[in-house]
């Protein structure tokens, strides 16, 4: 199955992602984790020009997130599908639908567009959805903040309002989880929503 992550900075994403792969492998799966923008050399060296670089304009800004993704994708996630391993993915195209598409005005339908073709299609199985309030996800962050980070607190409202959007339009395929729990108990939750695919 292939999994993903969502939220905003700071949510416990990362962490639930980590957990899950953990808890996967633990029952004998074969788990590919992996994160965006990155997760091959070639997106490694996207996310430096994306979280680091200066002045990216908007659609250079979803070009280049869909440029990682679309060689993450080749790389690693369709081959790994293929061989049969479960693949966990923290952020994955809901992040650019929210991000640019949502927060940064470009249109959640033609982001859509553009990542459709750069994935060919490829959709996860289910998307899990970390909410906090957007107080809250600023106050966990500990490391330095990148270049979208520094867009902001109104920034980080309107992607949470993107993403309980994004939550409401793709009800199939993406879970709200409440990220004010703990740890643990998410964990458990998430691995019983995913009881129907394994
Ligand atoms: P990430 O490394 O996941 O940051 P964090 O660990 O703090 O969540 O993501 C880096 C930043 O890139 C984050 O602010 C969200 C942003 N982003 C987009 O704007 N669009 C995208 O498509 C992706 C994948 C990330």
């Amino acid at each position: 199955m292939f999994v993903t992550f969502e939220g905003v900075d700071g949510s416990g994403k990362s962490t639930q992602a980590r957990l899950l792969a953990d808890r996967l492998r633990a029952e004998g799966r074969d788990v590919v984790l992996t994160r965006e923008p990155g997760g091959t050399p070639v997106g490694e060296q996207v996310r430096e020009i994306l979280l680091h670089g200066e002045d990216v304009a908007p659609w250079a800004e979803a070009a280049l997130f869909a440029a990682a993704r679309a060689q993450l994708v080749d790389e690693v996630i369709r081959p790994a599908l293929a061989r049969g391993a479960d693949v966990v993915c923290d952020r994955y195209l809901d992040s650019s639908l929210a991000y640019q598409g949502m927060a940064r005005g470009l249109g959640i339908e033609r982001v859509l567009e553009l990542n459709l073709l750069a994935t060919s299609g490829l959709l996860p199985d289910r998307t899990f959805l970390v909410l906090v309030p957007p107080g809250e996800a600023a106050v966990r962050g500990d490391d330095e903040p990148d270049r979208i980070e520094r867009e902001g607190p109104a920034f980080a409202e309107e992607v949470d309002r993107a993403y309980r959007e994004i939550a409401r339009v793709f009800g199939q395929r993406v879970v709200v989880v409440d990220g004010s729990l703990k740890p643990e108990d998410i964990a458990e939750i998430i691995r019983g929503q995913l009881r129907d695919l394994s």
